[in-house]
Protein backbone atom coordinates (compact mmCIF):
# COMPACT_ATOMS: atom_id res chain seq x y z
CA UNK A 1 0.00 0.00 0.00
CA UNK A 2 1.44 3.51 -1.11
CA UNK A 3 -1.06 5.92 0.37
CA UNK A 4 -3.71 5.49 3.46
CA UNK A 5 -7.29 7.64 3.73
CA UNK A 6 -7.64 9.34 7.21
CA UNK A 7 -10.21 6.65 7.81
CA UNK A 8 -7.90 3.37 7.69
CA UNK A 9 -6.67 2.55 11.37
CA UNK A 10 -5.30 -1.14 10.67
CA UNK A 11 -3.09 -1.38 7.26
CA UNK A 12 -0.18 0.72 7.04
CA UNK A 13 1.62 2.52 4.20
CA UNK A 14 4.33 -0.28 3.09
CA UNK A 15 1.81 -3.12 3.57
CA UNK A 16 2.19 -6.21 1.07
CA UNK A 17 -2.06 -6.96 0.52
CA UNK A 18 -4.48 -8.74 -2.32
CA UNK A 19 -7.31 -6.55 -2.66
CA UNK A 20 -10.64 -8.87 -3.72
CA UNK A 21 -11.62 -8.17 -7.06
CA UNK A 22 -15.20 -7.29 -4.54
CA UNK A 23 -15.35 -3.98 -2.87
CA UNK A 24 -17.52 -4.54 -0.05
CA UNK A 25 -18.58 -2.06 2.37
CA UNK A 26 -18.46 -4.66 5.61
CA UNK A 27 -20.95 -3.23 7.11
CA UNK A 28 -24.44 -4.06 5.80
CA UNK A 29 -26.39 -7.00 5.99
CA UNK A 30 -25.17 -8.78 3.50
CA UNK A 31 -21.79 -8.08 4.42
CA UNK A 32 -22.16 -9.07 7.82
CA UNK A 33 -23.10 -12.62 6.67
CA UNK A 34 -19.90 -12.71 4.30
CA UNK A 35 -21.67 -12.49 0.85
CA UNK A 36 -19.54 -10.10 0.22
CA UNK A 37 -20.13 -10.05 -3.65
CA UNK A 38 -23.09 -8.58 -2.94
CA UNK A 39 -22.35 -5.88 -0.91
CA UNK A 40 -25.85 -3.85 -0.53
CA UNK A 41 -23.16 -0.45 -0.15
CA UNK A 42 -21.11 0.33 -2.78
CA UNK A 43 -23.38 0.25 -5.64
CA UNK A 44 -26.36 2.31 -6.26
CA UNK A 45 -27.37 0.48 -9.31
CA UNK A 46 -27.60 -3.33 -7.78
CA UNK A 47 -25.94 -5.69 -4.76
CA UNK A 48 -22.22 -6.01 -5.53
CA UNK A 49 -19.39 -3.84 -7.13
CA UNK A 50 -15.78 -4.76 -8.76
CA UNK A 51 -13.18 -2.35 -9.92
CA UNK A 52 -13.46 -1.38 -13.44
CA UNK A 53 -16.09 -3.54 -14.61
CA UNK A 54 -19.35 -2.70 -16.48
CA UNK A 55 -22.20 -1.95 -14.26
CA UNK A 56 -20.56 -2.84 -11.30
CA UNK A 57 -20.61 0.52 -9.46
CA UNK A 58 -18.39 2.66 -11.62
CA UNK A 59 -15.50 1.87 -9.47
CA UNK A 60 -12.30 2.70 -11.55
CA UNK A 61 -8.98 0.81 -11.46
CA UNK A 62 -7.96 -2.80 -11.23
CA UNK A 63 -6.33 -2.82 -14.39
CA UNK A 64 -4.30 0.36 -13.73
CA UNK A 65 -1.08 1.53 -12.06
CA UNK A 66 -2.57 2.33 -9.22
CA UNK A 67 -6.23 1.19 -7.47
CA UNK A 68 -7.87 3.54 -4.42
CA UNK A 69 -9.56 0.62 -2.16
CA UNK A 70 -12.65 2.17 -0.29
CA UNK A 71 -12.65 0.99 3.08
CA UNK A 72 -9.73 -0.71 3.01
CA UNK A 73 -9.66 -2.44 6.41
CA UNK A 74 -12.15 -4.27 5.66
CA UNK A 75 -11.52 -5.68 1.85
CA UNK A 76 -7.57 -5.90 1.78
CA UNK A 77 -5.79 -9.06 3.58
CA UNK A 78 -2.44 -8.18 4.31
CA UNK A 79 0.40 -10.92 4.01
CA UNK A 80 2.25 -11.08 7.21
CA UNK A 81 5.82 -11.81 5.71
CA UNK A 82 7.06 -9.41 3.09
CA UNK A 83 9.94 -11.51 2.00
CA UNK A 84 7.90 -14.90 2.52
CA UNK A 85 5.04 -13.53 0.76
CA UNK A 86 7.56 -11.85 -2.56
CA UNK A 87 8.90 -15.46 -2.92
CA UNK A 88 5.21 -16.71 -3.91
CA UNK A 89 4.12 -13.21 -5.33
CA UNK A 90 3.04 -15.52 -8.51
CA UNK A 91 1.04 -17.41 -6.94
CA UNK A 92 -0.42 -14.99 -4.65
CA UNK A 93 -1.47 -12.60 -7.24
CA UNK A 94 -4.30 -15.69 -8.02
CA UNK A 95 -5.80 -14.24 -4.92
CA UNK A 96 -7.61 -11.37 -6.09
CA UNK A 97 -9.88 -13.69 -8.67
CA UNK A 98 -9.73 -16.80 -9.97
CA UNK A 99 -8.57 -19.03 -7.06
CA UNK A 100 -10.79 -17.97 -4.65
CA UNK A 101 -13.55 -18.37 -7.14
CA UNK A 102 -12.59 -21.93 -8.81
CA UNK A 103 -12.18 -22.60 -5.03
CA UNK A 104 -15.91 -21.07 -4.13
CA UNK A 105 -16.93 -23.28 -7.37
CA UNK A 106 -15.73 -26.61 -5.74
CA UNK A 107 -16.83 -26.25 -2.56
CA UNK A 108 -20.70 -25.01 -3.64
CA UNK A 109 -20.53 -28.29 -5.83
CA UNK A 110 -19.16 -30.25 -2.81
CA UNK A 111 -16.09 -31.54 -3.33
CA UNK A 112 -14.38 -32.94 -0.79
CA UNK A 113 -12.31 -36.39 0.27
CA UNK A 114 -12.58 -38.78 -2.65
CA UNK A 115 -15.36 -36.98 -5.10
CA UNK A 116 -15.37 -37.27 -8.57
CA UNK A 117 -15.64 -34.03 -10.10
CA UNK A 118 -16.75 -32.50 -13.61
CA UNK A 119 -15.13 -28.73 -13.97
CA UNK A 120 -16.57 -27.17 -16.97
CA UNK A 121 -14.17 -24.48 -18.71
CA UNK A 122 -10.36 -24.97 -19.12
CA UNK A 123 -10.21 -21.05 -18.83
CA UNK A 124 -8.04 -19.66 -15.79
CA UNK A 125 -11.24 -19.67 -13.80
CA UNK A 126 -12.18 -23.50 -14.70
CA UNK A 127 -7.88 -24.53 -13.93
CA UNK A 128 -7.90 -23.15 -10.71
CA UNK A 129 -11.23 -24.96 -9.80
CA UNK A 130 -9.52 -27.97 -10.86
CA UNK A 131 -6.24 -27.55 -8.81
CA UNK A 132 -8.66 -26.22 -5.58
CA UNK A 133 -10.64 -29.54 -6.24
CA UNK A 134 -6.90 -31.45 -5.70
CA UNK A 135 -6.57 -29.04 -2.50
CA UNK A 136 -9.52 -30.17 -1.39
CA UNK A 137 -9.33 -33.60 -2.02
CA UNK A 138 -10.82 -34.68 -4.90
CA UNK A 139 -10.10 -38.58 -6.03
CA UNK A 140 -10.95 -37.59 -9.57
CA UNK A 141 -10.85 -33.84 -11.36
CA UNK A 142 -12.20 -34.01 -14.89
CA UNK A 143 -12.02 -30.68 -17.05
CA UNK A 144 -13.91 -30.14 -19.74
CA UNK A 145 -13.17 -27.76 -22.54
CA UNK A 146 -12.42 -27.56 -26.63
CA UNK A 147 -9.76 -25.83 -26.71
CA UNK A 148 -6.48 -28.53 -26.65
CA UNK A 149 -3.56 -25.98 -25.66
CA UNK A 150 -5.83 -25.81 -22.66
CA UNK A 151 -7.15 -29.33 -21.88
CA UNK A 152 -3.21 -30.22 -21.92
CA UNK A 153 -2.43 -27.44 -19.20
CA UNK A 154 -5.19 -29.13 -17.25
CA UNK A 155 -4.13 -32.37 -17.92
CA UNK A 156 -0.53 -30.92 -16.73
CA UNK A 157 -1.34 -30.93 -13.25
CA UNK A 158 -2.62 -34.19 -12.77
CA UNK A 159 -6.55 -33.77 -14.74
CA UNK A 160 -8.44 -35.88 -16.93
CA UNK A 161 -9.99 -34.25 -19.55
CA UNK A 162 -13.10 -34.19 -21.74
CA UNK A 163 -13.14 -32.72 -25.80
CA UNK A 164 -17.14 -31.33 -25.56
CA UNK A 165 -16.40 -30.86 -29.35
CA UNK A 166 -15.91 -34.58 -29.91
CA UNK A 167 -19.15 -36.24 -30.99
CA UNK A 168 -19.39 -38.46 -27.88
CA UNK A 169 -21.43 -37.34 -25.41
CA UNK A 170 -19.77 -35.55 -21.96
CA UNK A 171 -21.04 -38.79 -20.33
CA UNK A 172 -19.87 -41.42 -22.84
CA UNK A 173 -16.10 -39.72 -22.44
CA UNK A 174 -16.74 -39.63 -18.55
CA UNK A 175 -17.66 -43.11 -18.48
CA UNK A 176 -14.55 -44.24 -20.49
CA UNK A 177 -12.34 -42.30 -17.25
CA UNK A 178 -14.31 -43.22 -14.45
CA UNK A 179 -16.52 -46.20 -15.39
CA UNK A 180 -19.97 -44.89 -14.81
CA UNK A 181 -21.66 -41.88 -16.85
CA UNK A 182 -22.07 -39.63 -14.07
CA UNK A 183 -19.68 -37.50 -11.33
CA UNK A 184 -20.72 -36.60 -7.41
CA UNK A 185 -20.02 -32.63 -7.92
CA UNK A 186 -20.06 -30.16 -11.28
CA UNK A 187 -18.97 -26.95 -11.62
CA UNK A 188 -20.01 -24.28 -14.79
CA UNK A 189 -16.22 -22.29 -15.09
CA UNK A 190 -18.00 -21.17 -18.97
CA UNK A 191 -21.20 -19.34 -17.84
CA UNK A 192 -23.22 -17.70 -20.35
CA UNK A 193 -20.51 -17.44 -23.57
CA UNK A 194 -21.08 -21.26 -23.49
CA UNK A 195 -20.34 -23.03 -27.22
CA UNK A 196 -22.41 -26.03 -27.78
CA UNK A 197 -21.14 -29.32 -27.87
CA UNK A 198 -20.20 -31.95 -30.59
CA UNK A 199 -20.82 -30.58 -33.70
CA UNK A 200 -22.88 -27.53 -32.39
CA UNK A 201 -19.01 -26.39 -30.68
CA UNK A 202 -18.99 -23.83 -33.54
CA UNK A 203 -22.06 -21.95 -32.07
CA UNK A 204 -22.63 -19.84 -29.32
CA UNK A 205 -25.18 -21.76 -26.90
CA UNK A 206 -25.68 -20.18 -23.79
CA UNK A 207 -27.63 -23.24 -21.79
CA UNK A 208 -25.38 -25.69 -22.49
CA UNK A 209 -22.79 -26.20 -20.05
CA UNK A 210 -26.24 -25.78 -17.22
CA UNK A 211 -28.12 -28.45 -19.03
CA UNK A 212 -25.21 -30.61 -19.53
CA UNK A 213 -24.36 -30.47 -15.90
CA UNK A 214 -27.91 -31.60 -15.08
CA UNK A 215 -27.12 -34.60 -16.94
CA UNK A 216 -24.13 -35.87 -15.28
CA UNK A 217 -24.65 -34.50 -11.74
CA UNK A 218 -25.66 -37.54 -9.52
CA UNK A 219 -28.97 -37.35 -8.25
CA UNK A 220 -28.67 -34.90 -4.92
CA UNK A 221 -25.43 -33.43 -6.42
CA UNK A 222 -24.84 -30.16 -5.79
CA UNK A 223 -23.74 -27.44 -9.21
CA UNK A 224 -21.35 -24.59 -8.60
CA UNK A 225 -21.31 -22.20 -10.95
CA UNK A 226 -18.98 -19.12 -10.90
CA UNK A 227 -19.65 -18.84 -14.95
CA UNK A 228 -21.11 -15.65 -15.31
CA UNK A 229 -24.68 -15.37 -16.60
CA UNK A 230 -26.03 -11.63 -17.22
CA UNK A 231 -29.37 -9.57 -17.27
CA UNK A 232 -28.27 -8.21 -20.32
CA UNK A 233 -26.08 -9.38 -23.20
CA UNK A 234 -26.77 -6.94 -26.61
CA UNK A 235 -25.12 -9.27 -28.76
CA UNK A 236 -26.75 -12.18 -27.15
CA UNK A 237 -28.00 -14.90 -30.12
CA UNK A 238 -31.65 -14.19 -29.78
CA UNK A 239 -34.42 -12.07 -27.95
CA UNK A 240 -34.20 -14.38 -25.05
CA UNK A 241 -30.33 -14.24 -24.43
CA UNK A 242 -30.28 -10.49 -24.85
CA UNK A 243 -32.12 -9.85 -21.68
CA UNK A 244 -30.02 -13.66 -19.62
CA UNK A 245 -33.34 -15.43 -20.36
CA UNK A 246 -31.99 -19.20 -21.09
CA UNK A 247 -33.43 -22.48 -22.02
CA UNK A 248 -32.75 -24.00 -18.59
CA UNK A 249 -34.20 -27.86 -18.51
CA UNK A 250 -35.09 -27.29 -14.73
CA UNK A 251 -37.40 -29.97 -14.48
CA UNK A 252 -34.03 -32.13 -14.88
CA UNK A 253 -32.61 -30.65 -11.82
CA UNK A 254 -35.63 -30.32 -9.79
CA UNK A 255 -35.97 -34.47 -10.52
CA UNK A 256 -32.47 -35.01 -9.21
CA UNK A 257 -32.66 -33.05 -6.41
CA UNK A 258 -29.33 -30.46 -7.13
CA UNK A 259 -28.28 -27.83 -5.34
CA UNK A 260 -27.61 -24.64 -7.31
CA UNK A 261 -24.83 -22.01 -6.47
CA UNK A 262 -24.72 -18.59 -8.47
CA UNK A 263 -23.02 -15.77 -8.43
CA UNK A 264 -19.73 -13.63 -7.57
CA UNK A 265 -17.75 -14.80 -5.63
CA UNK A 266 -17.42 -13.55 -2.35
CA UNK A 267 -13.54 -13.61 -1.71
CA UNK A 268 -13.06 -12.54 1.40
CA UNK A 269 -14.92 -15.81 2.82
CA UNK A 270 -11.72 -18.33 1.33
CA UNK A 271 -8.51 -15.51 0.54
CA UNK A 272 -7.12 -15.99 3.68
CA UNK A 273 -7.18 -19.91 4.19
CA UNK A 274 -5.88 -19.89 0.41
CA UNK A 275 -3.16 -17.18 1.17
CA UNK A 276 -1.87 -20.01 3.95
CA UNK A 277 -2.34 -22.91 1.36
CA UNK A 278 -0.37 -21.14 -0.80
CA UNK A 279 2.56 -19.74 1.79
CA UNK A 280 2.95 -23.31 3.06
CA UNK A 281 2.84 -24.83 -0.40
CA UNK A 282 0.06 -27.32 -0.17
CA UNK A 283 -0.96 -25.57 -4.00
CA UNK A 284 0.68 -24.55 -7.08
CA UNK A 285 -1.71 -22.18 -8.47
CA UNK A 286 0.37 -20.36 -11.09
CA UNK A 287 1.93 -22.89 -12.47
CA UNK A 288 -1.66 -25.17 -12.63
CA UNK A 289 -3.08 -21.90 -15.02
CA UNK A 290 -0.04 -20.92 -16.12
CA UNK A 291 0.83 -17.27 -15.13
CA UNK A 292 2.57 -14.96 -17.32
CA UNK A 293 3.58 -11.84 -15.95
CA UNK A 294 3.14 -9.02 -18.56
CA UNK A 295 3.85 -5.03 -18.35
CA UNK A 296 0.58 -2.66 -18.66
CA UNK A 297 1.98 -1.79 -21.57
CA UNK A 298 1.49 -5.32 -23.05
CA UNK A 299 -2.08 -5.47 -21.89
CA UNK A 300 -3.30 -5.28 -25.91
CA UNK A 301 -1.17 -8.44 -26.43
CA UNK A 302 -2.51 -10.29 -23.62
CA UNK A 303 -5.94 -9.51 -24.21
CA UNK A 304 -5.57 -10.54 -27.83
CA UNK A 305 -3.95 -13.78 -26.52
CA UNK A 306 -6.48 -14.38 -24.10
CA UNK A 307 -9.15 -13.91 -26.62
CA UNK A 308 -7.34 -16.61 -29.21
CA UNK A 309 -7.45 -19.48 -26.50
CA UNK A 310 -4.02 -19.20 -24.96
CA UNK A 311 -3.64 -21.49 -22.11
CA UNK A 312 -2.06 -18.75 -19.61
CA UNK A 313 -3.09 -16.53 -16.68
CA UNK A 314 -1.71 -12.84 -17.64
CA UNK A 315 -1.06 -11.06 -14.59
CA UNK A 316 -0.47 -7.44 -15.24
CA UNK A 317 2.48 -5.95 -13.22
CA UNK A 318 2.37 -1.91 -13.73
CA UNK A 319 5.39 -1.60 -11.85
CA UNK A 320 7.89 -4.43 -12.33
CA UNK A 321 7.41 -5.66 -8.68
CA UNK A 322 6.51 -9.34 -9.67
CA UNK A 323 9.11 -9.54 -12.23
CA UNK A 324 11.49 -8.21 -10.06
CA UNK A 325 10.95 -10.96 -7.50
CA UNK A 326 11.33 -13.60 -9.94
N1 LIG B 1 -18.41 -15.76 -10.15
C1 LIG B 1 -17.34 -14.98 -10.10
O1 LIG B 1 -17.08 -14.33 -9.09
C2 LIG B 1 -16.41 -14.93 -11.27
C3 LIG B 1 -15.12 -14.41 -11.13
C4 LIG B 1 -14.27 -14.46 -12.23
C5 LIG B 1 -14.72 -14.97 -13.44
N2 LIG B 1 -15.99 -15.42 -13.53
C6 LIG B 1 -16.53 -16.01 -14.76
O2 LIG B 1 -16.03 -17.35 -14.88
C7 LIG B 1 -16.05 -17.74 -16.25
C8 LIG B 1 -14.71 -18.31 -16.64
O3 LIG B 1 -13.71 -17.32 -16.59
P1 LIG B 1 -12.33 -17.52 -17.39
O4 LIG B 1 -11.50 -16.30 -17.16
O5 LIG B 1 -11.75 -18.85 -17.09
O6 LIG B 1 -12.92 -17.46 -18.87
P2 LIG B 1 -12.43 -18.10 -20.25
O7 LIG B 1 -13.30 -17.50 -21.29
O8 LIG B 1 -10.95 -17.99 -20.37
O9 LIG B 1 -12.77 -19.66 -20.10
C9 LIG B 1 -13.94 -20.25 -20.50
C10 LIG B 1 -13.56 -21.55 -21.20
O10 LIG B 1 -14.75 -22.30 -21.45
C11 LIG B 1 -14.58 -22.99 -22.67
N3 LIG B 1 -15.90 -23.43 -23.14
C12 LIG B 1 -16.80 -22.84 -23.96
N4 LIG B 1 -17.91 -23.59 -24.09
C13 LIG B 1 -17.70 -24.71 -23.34
C14 LIG B 1 -18.50 -25.86 -23.06
N5 LIG B 1 -19.72 -26.01 -23.59
N6 LIG B 1 -17.98 -26.80 -22.22
C15 LIG B 1 -16.75 -26.65 -21.67
N7 LIG B 1 -15.95 -25.58 -21.91
C16 LIG B 1 -16.44 -24.61 -22.73
C17 LIG B 1 -13.88 -21.98 -23.55
O11 LIG B 1 -13.24 -22.60 -24.65
C18 LIG B 1 -12.88 -21.35 -22.56
O12 LIG B 1 -11.64 -22.03 -22.56
C19 LIG B 1 -16.45 -16.48 -17.03
O13 LIG B 1 -17.85 -16.53 -17.26
C20 LIG B 1 -16.12 -15.37 -16.06
O14 LIG B 1 -16.85 -14.18 -16.30
C21 LIG B 1 -16.84 -15.43 -12.47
Amino acid sequence: MIEAGRDVEFIKVGDLVSVPFNIACGRCRNCKERATGVCLSVNPARPGAAYGYVDMGGWVGGQAEYVMVPYADFNLLKFPDKAQAMEKIRDLTCLSDILPTGYHGAVSAGVGTGSIVYVAGAGPVGLACAAASHLLGAACVIVGDLIPERLAQARSFGCETVDVSKSATIAEQIDAIVGAPEVDCAVDCVGFEARGHGKDAVKEAPATVLNSLMEITRAAGALGIPGLYVTGDPGGIDDNAKVGRLSIRIGLGWAKSHVFTTGQCPVMKYNRQLMQAILFGKINIAKAVNVEVITLDDAPRGYRDFDKGAAKKFVLDPHGFVRKAA
